[in-house]
């Protein structure tokens, strides 16, 4: 198949940048009866980034598998900015990583992080390994903050939390790519979309250090009603502050521990 037949086909399924597309399955495929499987699963709304294994995040190649949510580039917004408050050997959570893209990125740009990331999904967590583990990190499976070392009680000074936030009757209308392709449980936020950041928000002053900050991502309709939920079940613990960006067309709760 040549580069422009691939280009064509993908046009024809409806990807934007059939291009770029293109590019990244040619260099992907080992041959052309692979390179011919990938473009047809592309052309049936695979997410590109499970097609070829990987997705690229804050300048890293993250791997992620079939069944694993995507990280997204807005994420990177809220990852930077964790990475901008965290000090050198800062003790570092990444919880509901996913992929563990945030968790890879803190061991990359943090001197001598501490990082542990965690997730309920056995998929997710064994992607988490092979991006998070060998970059001196260590990766955990459970519930929220049940399989967490209990050494870090009231030590963690940045934890990140990309938890599902859209809210069940949204999903949807969520592209295809997410609605058919991600697992629910990683998008369902419950029915105001905050269900999985309340359960967070309640127990983590018990794992903040004193000043220590919690991260999440959340829509800018949510972001309001997401801060004072924070506030409030934290018990007033945790202090919260709303950030954006028109860049990553991205916002963020950075909540602190008083
Ligand atoms: C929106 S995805 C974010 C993944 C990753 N942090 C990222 O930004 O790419 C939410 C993740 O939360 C996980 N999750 C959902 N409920 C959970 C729970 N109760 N405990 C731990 N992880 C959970 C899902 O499996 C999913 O990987």
């Amino acid at each position: 198949m040549s580069d422009a037949s691939v280009i064509e086909r993908l046009r024809a399924a409806g990807c934007v940048f059939a291009e770029e597309e293109a590019e990244m399955l040619l260099a992907a495929a080992s041959g052309a009866a692979e390179l011919d499987l990938m473009v047809e699963r592309r052309a049936a709304g695979l997410p590109l980034e499970h097609i070829v294994g990987w997705a690229e995040f804050d300048g890293l190649r993250i791997e992620v598998d079939g069944g694993v949510f995507v990280p997204r580039r807005r994420t990177e917004f809220l990852v930077g900015h964790a990475v901008e408050l965290a000090r050198p050997g800062a003790v570092c959570v990444d919880l509901c990583c996913g992929s563990g893209a945030a968790g890879a990125v803190l061991r990359e740009r943090v001197r001598g992080a501490e990082v542990h990331a965690s997730d309920i999904e056995p998929a997710a967590v064994r992607c988490a390994r092979r991006n998070v583990e060998p970059r001196g990190g260590r990766v955990y499976e459970g519930d929220l903050f049940a399989p967490l070392p209990a050494e870090l009680r009231g030590r963690v000074e940045i934890l990140v939390a990309n938890v599902p936030y859209v809210p069940t009757e949204e999903i949807g209308l969520l592209p295809p790519e997410a609605r058919d392709h991600e697992p629910h449980v990683t998008l369902d936020g419950g029915p105001d979309g905050l269900d999985v950041l309340r359960r967070v928000a309640a127990e983590a002053p018990e794992w903040l250090a004193p000043g220590g900050h919690l991260l999440v991502e959340t829509s800018e309709r949510q972001a309001e009603l997401a801060a004072e939920t924070v506030r409030k079940v934290s018990g007033d613990l945790l202090v919260p502050e709303v950030i954006t960006s028109e860049e990553w067309w991205a916002t963020v709760v950075v909540a602190t521990r008083r």
